[in-house]
């Protein structure tokens, strides 16, 4: 069994006194709970000060995307070493807001992979189909095409440093959680398919998050779910009164 991870995607949300407030909320139990990993991804512009707010508590802080180039020319875009050097440990990457919203494919997002993980940052690869993908049959081909574009050329000692998420686009921010059963399908399969693609021991110990209208009253059903290893949480990862009850699960 996998040691929990409970993530909070913040995505476009939170000044920086909210952003504050709900970290020390947050650092104010999260270290009564050694039994799971805490994570939160808040906006680039507050990861500085988050992080070091953070300092000395159990949960770690990453970024929402970076950009697959290491320097250079690229206006708007962060480098993957300026999220480390702000304190960043993880980056979210294939988000299916980036993926659908912004038109990033499987090659930029193996690009970033690779440019995160070189810049020492652990990767949380977020893979999941839309509904039409869903009701067409086509789940396994659509998850599998974007884990394996994902992680190609990626290392089997690398993969230590990676996370995959499943998010059915469906599901996010839809109140519609997949059911315990559709997660655990989907949740197997990739967990089958790292196999294929690594090793026994690497598909057994890589952390796969569920994500997709996770909140307190369907935590710990998900989380109960065999391959399912943890929450990629939106929504309810923005308030303490939410978000703890997450990370306080009874499994
Ligand atoms: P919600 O929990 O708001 O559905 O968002 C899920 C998500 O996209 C997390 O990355």
């Amino acid at each position: 069994m996998n040691t929990p991870f409970l993530a909070g995607n913040w995505k476009m949300n939170l000044d920086r006194r909210a952003a504050l407030e709900l970290v020390e909320a947050l650092a104010g139990r999260v270290g009564e709970r050694r039994d799971v990993d805490v994570a939160v991804f808040p906006p680039f512009v507050y990861l500085d000060e988050i992080s070091r707010a953070l300092m000395g508590s159990p949960i770690r802080v990453g970024a929402q995307n970076c950009c697959d180039e290491e320097s250079g020319a690229f206006t708007g875009e962060v480098a993957a070493s300026m999220l480390a050097d702000v304190g960043a440990e993880l980056v979210l990457i294939g988000h299916s807001e980036r993926r659908h919203v912004y038109g990033e494919g499987d090659e930029l997002i193996c690009r970033k992979v690779h440019t995160a993980l070189g810049a020492g940052l652990d990767v949380i690869l977020c893979v999941g189909e839309t509904i039409d993908e869903r009701e067409s049959g086509r789940t396994e081909q659509v998850v599998a095409t974007q884990l394996r574009a994902g992680l190609e050329g990626i290392a089997e000692g690398d993969m230590a440093r990676v996370t995959i998420a499943y998010e059915p686009v469906w599901a996010i921010g839809t109140g519609h959680t997949a059911t315990a059963a559709q997660a655990g399908e989907v949740h197997a399969y990739l967990r089958g398919l790292l196999e294929g693609l690594y090793s026994e021991s690497v598909a057994a110990a890589t952390r796969i998050q569920y994500g997709g209208s996770v909140k307190a009253d369907n935590v710990a059903e998900l989380m109960a779910v065999t391959d399912v290893d943890g929450a990629l949480v939106g929504g309810a990862s923005l308030k303490p009164e939410s978000f703890l009850p997450i990370i306080e699960f009874q499994g």
